[in-house]
Order: structure tokens, then C-alpha cells, then sequence
């Protein structure tokens, strides 16, 4: 047995034997201990922080005397005098092993750490991006050894960091020089290497130890929204998170109103590209303007978005997605430069990685969902349903998984619908109808506090209500069938059929008035006849995909279902399963996953593994293409009524009782007495 001191790492157990002397960094590297260092143990990164731990430690079997690490050197009291160093912690580069220890390796100070996710399962991300800062220091060139100032580059980082081999674009040859000799021969260099490259390739310079963070984004290029996260690639945090109408909307609402515009005008595609480009330009700078950082440190860019979106963004026209066989240009994933898609904001070296496509209809949001939600590892069967302008909708468990998309419009986005607005600050986002009084009561972004509290009014008083946003509208149009303002049908009861004046008519049909605000110049927030059929167009679309994945898959039941979406992260399952959106399960098994496509995004961000891994995933995954199938109609009809024509609802009826009975619009008769009397009369 070694007479050498026993140094034993926590968290990970890590422990070995090490000549007295040796840096805590060096034992770590070598036990392969996850500590991080920048500057590859020069004391100037402050990146190797760790805690050593003093006293009995009966579980490892060792006593640490006060002596058995270094004291306390002038690098380390340099570093704190300059930038803080909190009490007990060290600099692993600086201190050494002098007896039998046992070393905490603080979260901040692990390369690998992992990221909670905020979103219902308890996920973690380990971080493994494909981009790095490293310091090195540089051998001076001399005129003896005639090498370029990029040759002595690469052997620095080869010698100090073992990295093999360097490409570096003419915006960094332009300005190494200058770097180098300014930095006075030591830089911090950005290097990016994703899971297909051989070499790494410098993506920034900056003369010596730089203070800037590097960033990345993840974005969820949506028909109707562009919604992005910025990411610290150092530990995974979110840094600000901000999203913008996607602009091509005044081309289409939906994806195939776009695919026609490009096939009609020509140069239609191009329009289009140019106008979503320079929005994630306008996205960049505005969340780098939130986090208060500069777009330059903004080094990757991940993408997950549909196919037409896919196309429009690359710059390829996207006629061939309009029409069977719905061919890609390619299903691959896509590793590009960020200049190749004019993403001029950012730094002008950054990277771009673009998740792989299912199919023709089915594209890499869908595989970022399938990332996010990991359908293929359930014991159980899941179904998992993205709900945007276009649903993605995943049914799988560990032996199969299945995906199609499913054109919903943008309805459940709060567009289209005639006091829909974007999830934003005076959006209605709750809402509640009392069954006998049928008076609503609602909650608005930005506030906690419903419209009969006391303080809503001041609580309202900057944002104002200003309309209702997309999980609004579903919980709305769920309440208005649970109170009997609306038939199965679909259709609204006039004032006398349901009880309140808030039923008012609007030509030939009625609409309910949740909130009246005209008198003093506000809006009036309606829910009209027209609004509910966008509805009930949208989540017929959804259900009926649904289905057809249960019909390929043999199930009348699924085990249970997640409900993810860019336009919030908090739809109502009750509401959702009111409406028939989603088939039938018990309620405790219906979760809502928020942003499953942006979470996808960021995991793919922050870990190359997860690129692989998703890679070879949507290879697995089978696509049902809804378009041509002919018993996607049928279940459409079915699915028209609310929450459904012929499907049974046995767990939803345990929990609410739907008013049955329909109105007969014009008659004026209540409509469960209108429905006996109409049956008398056939009879
Ligand atoms: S490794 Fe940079 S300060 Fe220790």
C-alpha cells in the first residue's frame, strides 16, 4: 500500500494516493476528476475552485489534519484581492496535497455539471458543449525558428491542452497578430469541435485571460413564433429567454399557405428566408441586449423547427414539401456556418447545428421533442403532443415510436381568433365560468390575482387586459361547454337558451362576453361562433393525428399523455381533455411539458452526446404521414364535436359532467328542452 497521502474527491468518490506536493488539479486530472480550468493552472481563471474538508471522516476511513494541504500561496490571495474568492475555497491549481485529504469539487467548478430542468420530470443535462475557452500562453516567433504566429498557436494548445490540430477562418487570421502581441503572447482562444469534426476550429481571440462569457442560443423556429434561449455555455444557465412573431406570416398563416405562396411568386422562397433571417437577427440583439452581453459572444446557434421552416430558413425552396412524396432536400442533421444563413448578429464566426428531420411532414421539432421527452424509454405508452401552428405528435414506448404532424393553424397560438393575442403581459390566460351564474372570472399575464380579488384592478392597472392568449382561449371555450353556453356541437347559446346576457348575438350567432372594457375605451373580449369553430377546426386536427397513431399502433387507450407548446408552458389538461383535444386518460396522468422543442433545442446545445444520440433516434422512429391517409378525415369529423362525436370519455365523465342537449339556434328554447321537444316533434 502506498505511503503516499489518500486524496478522495467529492461528490464523485474519486480517490488515489499522491506524492506530497502534488497540485489538488493534477490529482484530480489524473483520477479523472470533473474540475474545470481555463487557464490550465496558471491561478489566473479562477475556474478550479475547490473546498478542502477537515476533521474525522469515518465513511471514507480517513482524519484530516489542518496540514494536509498547501498553505494558503500569493496567486491564491492575488485572485482574491482582485475578484473575491469565498471563504474556505481554494484555487486546485495552487494548493497541494501535503497529507491525506478529502476535496470538494463545488458545482460551479465541474465541467461536466449538470442542469436541472425547470419542466415536470426531473431531467438533468450534463454539460459537454461543443465549445470551449481555452488560455494558452504562446512561444514568442524568432528568427531562428521562421513559424507562423497560428503554427505556434497550434503547438501551444497541442503541448498545454493536447488538442490536435486547429483551423481558423481569415477573421481570425486578420486579427491574430494583433491579439497575440496585445495579450503579450498568452490568449484565451474559443474553440468549437461538434461530435463530426476531426479538428477544432477558432471561433474567437481574445488577448489574455478573458472576463467575457460565451454564449449559446437555442431556438424554436415556429410557424407562428420564433422563441429563443440564451444559454451560458459554460454551466448551462439560462440567461434571458425572448421570442418574436415569426414574420412570414404575412406570406401564410400556416405552412401550407407559405408552400403555395413560393410556388405562385416567384421568388416568393426567398422573400420569405430573408424575412426569417433578419428576425433572428432582430431576436439576437435583443436577447443579448437582455442579458447584457454583447452578440459576439454569442458563438453557437441550435435549431429545431418543421420542415417548411427547415427549408425556408436554409434557403431551400420548400415546393417539394407541398406535394406527395413530401420529399426533403435532406432529412440529416446540419452542421453549418452561421454566416451561410446571413445570421449576421451574432459572432461572425459562429456555428450552427440543425437537429436531424423525421420525415417530409415531420420535422426536427418533432426529433426535439423526442429528445426532450424520451418517448422510446418509456416502459409506458405515451403519447406526447406538441401543440402549435402545426402539431407534432409522438406515440411510442420502448419497443416502437411513432410521429406525424398534424395541421392544426395557428388557433391554439391565440391568432385567429378575434381577441387572440401572443402570451404577453394583459393576455387572459385563466379563465373560469360559473356553471350557474355563468359570470366568468379570469387572470391575466402578469398577475396573480383573479378579476373578482380585491387589487385587480391595481394589479392590472399598467398592462391593462388587452385580449386572450392561447391556453386562454382553450380553458375559455372548455368553461363556456362546462357551463352550457356551448353545445357539443360547437355551437353558442343564444341569451335566452343559456340563461345571460353575456350571450350576445353577432348576426345569425352569438358570441360571450368575458370582459367589457369599451366604456372606458378598453376592448371587449368576446369569444365568438367564429372563434370557436377555429377551434374546434385545430383541435380536431390534433385528435384526429392522435388517433391515426393509435390506429397504427393498435390501442384504443394510451397509458398517458404530455402536452408540450412554445405558447405556454401551463395549457390546462382538465380544459384540454374538456375540449377533446386529446383522447381520454386519467387526469393524473396528463402532464404538461411546457416547451418540450425549445428544451430539445437547449439539451442538443449543451451536450454533444445528445446530438448522436438523437441522430440515431429519429432513424427508429416510424412517421404516419396524416395527409394521405384516408382515415385522418373520418377521425377528423368524429373529432369536431366537443370533446368528441363518438369517442367515450369515461375518465373525464368521472370528473365533470358535460350539460347534454344542443341548441337549436333562432328558436330561443334552452337547449336541453329544445333537444326533447325537437326529439318529440320526430317522434
Ligand atoms: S486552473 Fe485557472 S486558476 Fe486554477
Amino acid at each position: 500500500m502506498s505511503s503516499d497521502p489518500l486524496v478522495i474527491f467529492t461528490p464523485s468518490g474519486k480517490r488515489g494516493h499522491f506524492p506530497a506536493g502534488t497540485p489538488i488539479l493534477t490529482a484530480a486530472r489524473q483520477l479523472g476528476v470533473d474540475l474545470d480550468s481555463v487557464c490550465g493552472g496558471r491561478g489566473i481563471c479562477s475556474k478550479c475552485q475547490i473546498t478542502p474538508s477537515f476533521g474525522e471522516f469515518p465513511k471514507h476511513g480517513v482524519t484530516v489534519q489542518e496540514g494536509a494541504i498547501s498553505e494558503w500561496n500569493a496567486v491564491e490571495q492575488r485572485y482574491k484581492d482582485k475578484r473575491g474568492l469565498i471563504d474556505g475555497r481554494r484555487l486546485g491549481c495552487q494548493a497541494t496535497v501535503q497529507g491525506d485529504i478529502v476535496i470538494d469539487v463545488p458545482p460551479e467548478s465541474q465541467v461536466h455539471r449538470q442542469v436541472v430542468r425547470k419542466a415536470a420530470s426531473a431531467r438533468t443535462i450534463t454539460m459537454d458543449p461543443a465549445t470551449h475557452l481555452y488560455y494558452v500562453e504562446v512561444q514568442e516567433p524568432d528568427m531562428h525558428e521562421p513559424t507562423g504566429d497560428l503554427e505556434r498557436l497550434e503547438r501551444a494548445l497541442r503541448e498545454q491542452w493536447q488538442i490536435e490540430g486547429i483551423t481558423a477562418d481569415l477573421s481570425i487570421l486578420s486579427r491574430l497578430q494583433t491579439v497575440l502581441r496585445k495579450g503579450k503572447w498568452a490568449v484565451t482562444v474559443a474553440l468549437h469541435k461538434s461530435h463530426k469534426d476531426s479538428v477544432h476550429k477558432v471561433l474567437e481571440i481574445w488577448p489574455g485571460m478573458t472576463e467575457d462569457r460565451i454564449y449559446g442560443l437555442a431556438i424554436d423556429l415556429g410557424s407562428t413564433t420564433i422563441a429563443a434561449h440564451l444559454c451560458d455555455l459554460r454551466n448551462g444557465e439560462v440567461a434571458a429567454s425572448s421570442g418574436v412573431m415569426n414574420p412570414q406570416i404575412r406570406f401564410g398563416e400556416d405552412l401550407m399557405s407559405r408552400v403555395s405562396y413560393a410556388m405562385m411568386n416567384p421568388g416568393g422562397d426567398q422573400e420569405m428566408t430573408n424575412a426569417v433571417r433578419n428576425a433572428i437577427n432582430g431576436l439576437t440583439e435583443a436577447i443579448a441586449t437582455e442579458a447584457g452581453i454583447r452578440p459576439f459572444q454569442i458563438l453557437e446557434t441550435v435549431f429545431v423547427c418543421n420542415p417548411v421552416m427547415h427549408h425556408l430558413l436554409l434557403g431551400i425552396d420548400p415546393v417539394e414539401l407541398g406535394q406527395a412524396p413530401f420529399a426533403l432536400a435532406t432529412s440529416e442533421s446540419l452542421s453549418l456556418a452561421a454566416r451561410d444563413l446571413d445570421l449576421t448578429v451574432m459572432n461572425e464566426n459562429a456555428q450552427v447545428y440543425i437537429l436531424p428531420c423525421i420525415a417530409g411532414h415531420v420535422g426536427a421539432d418533432a426529433a426535439a421533442v423526442a429528445l426532450s421527452e424520451e418517448p422510446g424509454k418509456s416502459d409506458d405508452l405515451v403519447l406526447i403532443v406538441d401543440v402549435g401552428t402545426n402539431a407534432e405528435i409522438l406515440l411510442g414506448n420502448k419497443e416502437r415510436v411513432l410521429a406525424c404532424s398534424s395541421p392544426t393553424g395557428p388557433a391554439f397560438e391565440g391568432a385567429q381568433i378575434s381577441s387572440g393575442q401572443r402570451a404577453a403581459p394583459g393576455a387572459i390566460e385563466r379563465i373560469e365560468i360559473n356553471p350557474k351564474t355563468k359570470e366568468p372570472r379570469f387572470r391575466v399575464i402578469g398577475s396573480d390575482i383573479w378579476s373578482d380579488e380585491d387589487g385587480f384592478e391595481a394589479a392590472v392597472a399598467t398592462t391593462g387586459i388587452t385580449g386572450i392568449c392561447g391556453s386562454g382561449i382553450i380553458e375559455a371555450v372548455a368553461e363556456m361547454r362546462i357551463a352550457g353556453l356551448l353545445d357539443a356541437k360547437g355551437l353558442i347559446g343564444s341569451a335566452a337558451q343559456t340563461g345571460t346576457d353575456r350571450c350576445v348575438a353577432e348576426g345569425r350567432t352569438h358570441a360571450y362576453v368575458i370582459y367589457d372594457g369599451s366604456a372606458e375605451g378598453g376592448p371587449r373580449i368576446t369569444v365568438t361562433q367564429g372563434d370557436i369553430r377555429a377551434i374546434q377546426l385545430a383541435k380536431s386536427a390534433l385528435y384526429a393525428g392522435a388517433r391515426l397513431l393509435m390506429d397504427e399502433m393498435q390501442v384504443d387507450t394510451v397509458d398517458r399523455v404530455v402536452l408540450a407548446g412554445a405558447f405556454g408552458a401551463h395549457i390546462s389538461t382538465k380544459h384540454a381533455m374538456v375540449l377533446g383535444m386529446i383522447p381520454d386518460a386519467p387526469l393524473d396522468k396528463v402532464t404538461s411539458a411546457g416547451n418540450a422543442a425549445g428544451t430539445g433545442a437547449r439539451i442538443a446545445l449543451s451536450n454533444l452526446a445528445a446530438r448522436r444520440e438523437i441522430e440515431r433516434v429519429v432513424r427508429q422512429i416510424t412517421k404516419v404521414e396524416t395527409a394521405i391517409e384516408p382515415r385522418f378525415q373520418e377521425h377528423f369529423v368524429n373529432a369536431n364535436a366537443i370533446p368528441h362525436a363518438t369517442d367515450p370519455f369515461p375518465e373525464l365523465n368521472s370528473i365533470v359532467t358535460l350539460p347534454t342537449g344542443d341548441f337549436n339556434a333562432g328558436t330561443g328554447e334552452d337547449g336541453a328542452e329544445g333537444g326533447r321537444r325537437r326529439r318529440r316533434r320526430r317522434g
